[in-house]
């Protein structure tokens, strides 16, 4: 499930983590990525660890586990310190896949990656190309949002950056791992949660509404692995 979860950062977050970026030193982008990556992969992103990069990804992070629609629909059990890049001048990500167990710092375990996040930071009309394009079953999609604005889609997708012909794309990306692996099952109790949701906006709490939300909770139970 691809979903667009618009305002996970204010324009002032947007802002300050701009400033932040302006000066700094970015690196060569194949730092973090396998072989395979490392073929298709032209861009630049802050230095994995970098007091700069845990700084705003910690900004990056809260947001994002603080905005009721990333947590419905991701579900998300351990996230992942996220990346920072930036793409100018033809750079671009070709298609690849990203790999499914990711190591973490400072002597966290390993994380299983279930679920793909960009946080874009440049707004569209700054930068031409640059495209997001993830191929799922239902085709091929392309993703350009505005800043602060996020995409989740599963992890297992095939996707790619286009190239940036003119300006720069800079966006925070990172993964999860969700308290339920698997994407149609996560996608069916988000699915649940929101007509919950809106049962109880338009009647109020109920019998019904209570006891929809037993039978979500009971799915987590049966499915969710912590
Ligand atoms: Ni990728």
């Amino acid at each position: 499930m691809m979903l667009h979860i618009p305002g996970v950062l204010s324009q002032n977050q947007v802002a300050q983590m701009r400033v932040r970026l302006r000066d700094t030193d970015w690196i060569d982008g194949r730092a973090s990525v396998g072989t395979q990556g490392a073929q298709v992969k032209h861009n630049r992103q802050l230095p994995e660890g970098s007091p700069l990069a845990a700084e705003l990804g910690q900004m990056v992070s809260a947001a994002l586990m603080a905005h009721p629609l990333f947590f419905s629909s991701v579900l998300p059990l351990r996230i992942l310190a996220p990346y920072f890049n930036s793409y100018v001048g033809g750079e671009h990500y070709g298609l690849h896949v990203d790999g499914a167990i990711r190591s973490q710092r400072g002597g966290l375990p390993p994380l299983r990656a279930d679920v793909s996040v960009t946080v874009f930071l440049s707004e569209p009309d700054e930068y031409e190309g640059g495209e997001l394009v993830v191929v799922d079953a239902y085709g091929t999609h392309e993703v350009k949002l505005p800043a602060g604005d996020a995409i989740v889609y599963p992890a297992g997708s095939v996707h790619e950056v286009l190239p940036v012909t003119s300006g720069e794309r800079i966006a925070s990306f990172l993964w999860t791992q969700s308290m339920v692996r698997d994407d149609g099952k996560r996608a069916l109790l988000f699915e649940l949660d929101t007509n919950i949701q809106k049962l109880r906006t338009a009647h109020g709490e109920s019998e019904v509404t209570v006891g929809l939300t037993g039978h979500y909770h009971n799915l987590l139970r049966m499915w969710a692995e912590i």
